[in-house]
């Protein structure tokens, strides 16, 4: 499989606030924000890979500021690594108040997306091929965050073990 670039899978998506996203003092619910980064992470994962994909998991997912009713709120993603069936998704989301036109980044996530074959398993991904010092530095951060999800893993299931 040819190896591509992070630049090829970046995908934006952005959208009005509207009062449906919002509790009754006018902040926009996290889950709204939280939906919108799981869509445009699958359209980045499967730019990249080229199948269907699902949301295995997502690792982290920070809220900085409030999103008002009113905000324009663009979401950005991009693969930042890919392993064998799986792919890390990096996703950040700005807040733009429509008259003043300040933009704010509210939040960062980075979500787990497995492509699926035809006959719905998990199969493998092309490489991923960084071409800037920041894509390699968050290729590295992203195999991070796998090493420590997965020592996780083993730390808690062997204490269930010795338990
Ligand atoms: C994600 C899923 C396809 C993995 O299937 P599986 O049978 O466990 O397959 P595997 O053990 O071969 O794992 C496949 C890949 O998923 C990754 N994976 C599995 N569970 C994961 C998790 N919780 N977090 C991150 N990655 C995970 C594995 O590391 C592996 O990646 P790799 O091939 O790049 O090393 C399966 O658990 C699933 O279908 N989950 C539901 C997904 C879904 O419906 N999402 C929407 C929620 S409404």
């Amino acid at each position: 499989m040819e190896p591509r670039p992070p630049s090829h899978s970046l995908s934006v998506m952005t959208r009005w606030m509207g009062p449906t996203d919002a509790n009754s003092a006018g902040n926009v619910h996290g889950g709204t924000i939280m939906r919108m980064c799981d869509e445009v992470a699958g359209i980045a994962a499967i730019r990249h890979c080229g199948f269907p994909v699902v949301t295995a998991g997502m690792d982290r997912m920070t809220f900085e500021h409030p999103v008002l009713v009113g905000n324009l709120v663009t979401v950005r993603a991009c693969v930042n690594a890919v392993w064998r069936t799986s792919m890390e998704v990096g996703v950040r989301v700005e807040s733009e108040n429509i008259r003043s036109g300040e933009c704010l980044h509210t939040s960062t996530a980075y979500l787990t997306m497995v492509a699926l074959g035809d006959d719905g398993h998990p199969t493998e991904v092309p490489p991923l091929a960084p071409e800037t010092p920041d894509e390699e530095r968050r290729q590295r951060e992203a195999q991070l965050r796998r090493d420590n999800r997965l020592a996780e893993r083993e730390h808690i299931s062997r204490g269930r073990q010795d338990a």
